[in-house]
């Protein structure tokens, strides 16, 4: 089918069958033009969450599906393919249950441990951030969740983004240590322990690629995702979340020359302004790219034929403790 007959068909037929669709920004465009909601992990959660339609739709990765199926768990959730943020696979219950073990063997007592997750990671990591009294955090929301952590005066465990956890710390004025690379000793005199992941498209940016802009264009300006290495950060004029950075582009007078260290799709949609993207490689989310039209609708011909090909579920253990983890967070970002 001709792209343009194929959006037709999916707008008509999501309308006509109850299906709302949600799109993260790092979508293709095309995706972006048929979805009803477009944001970051933190709208998107609350946005489809609020949502009244009995179908959901969400075109983006199984932790950003998988949280609303966590927090309105009568809608019925699809995707319109299984796929996977690479971060969030780097961690799951028993990596992170040997995390705490690692903090208790440097002298840590269980007690004294406030677990936070970035919300890239599953519902199990989730679920045990629940049952240990901790909660989750998005890079929109990060330094407010963290915040609140310190003032249980507890030592945080940071899972499963290295980077987002030290460029927190490095702005909070507070002490980071990484599980494996530093010793005991270096985690017991931490206020922030991280866990070892990292997303493989922010890793591609370099403080190299900013100077190499700083020195084509001196009055560039450096805009990145938290997801980036700090020597990055360090460099940059400014970091925060895909909506803060879309929000921060757009603030910038026309002529403005701007560097954005995130991934392709979304920068390449702040193409009216004077952007370029912050890499000499293409930063594209594999599998956030690889969602298609074709893709979404096959998934509501399956609604529509009642197959319903894709759908999330989640065991209630599971998904209740996710959930307390979850509403811990929103409580503190409404
Ligand atoms: P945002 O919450 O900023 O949209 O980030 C999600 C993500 O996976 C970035 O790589
Ligand atoms: Fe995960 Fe990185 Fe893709 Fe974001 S860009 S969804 S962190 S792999």
């Amino acid at each position: 089918m001709e792209k343009e007959t194929l959006k037709a068909a999916i707008l008509e037929q999501k309308k006509r069958l109850g299906v709302t669709i949600a799109a993260h920004f790092y979508q293709r465009d095309e995706v972006v033009e048929v979805a009803d909601l477009v944001g970051d992990s933190l709208e998107l959660s609350k946005r489809a969450r609020d949502d009244e339609a009995p179908y959901l739709l969400f075109c983006g990765v199984g932790f950003m599906a998988q949280g609303v199926k966590i927090l309105a768990p009568n809608k019925r959730v699809f995707m319109p393919r299984i796929a996977c943020c690479s971060m969030a696979r780097m961690i799951d219950a028993s990596y992170f249950n040997a995390s705490v073990e690692a903090m208790i063997s440097a002298g840590i007592a269980r007690e004294n441990i406030y677990p936070v997750t970035y919300i890239n990671a599953s519902a199990e990591v989730k679920a045990e951030v629940g049952k240990m009294g901790g909660m989750v955090c998005t890079s929109s929301n990060a330094a407010v969740i963290m915040e609140h952590a310190l003032k249980s005066g507890k030592k945080i465990l940071f899972v499963p983004d290295r980077c987002l956890g030290e460029n927190l710390a490095i702005k909070m004025g507070l002490k980071s240590a990484v599980i494996g690379r530093e010793s005991p000793e270096e985690m017991a005199r931490a206020d922030v322990i991280c866990f070892d992941g990292f997303c493989s498209v922010h890793q591609l940016f370099t403080p190299e690629d900013i100077d190499f802009y700083r020195e084509r264009y001196p009055d560039i300006l450096i805009a990145v995702h938290p997801e980036c290495d700090p020597k990055v950060v360090a460099k940059a004029d400014f970091s925060g979340s895909t909506s803060q950075i879309i929000r921060w582009v757009a603030e910038q007078p026309i002529e403005q020359k701007i560097a954005v260290g995130t991934e392709f799709n979304l920068v390449n949609r702040l193409r009216e302004k004077n952007t370029f993207v912050l890499s000499a490689t293409k930063p594209e989310c594999p599998t956030m790219n690889e969602t298609t039209l074709e893709e979404v609708k096959a998934v509501l011909d399956s609604i529509e034929a009642g197959t319903f090909i894709n759908e999330m579920t989640i065991d209630d253990e599971t998904r209740e403790w996710a959930a307390i983890a979850l509403n811990r967070m929103l409580d503190l970002s409404r």
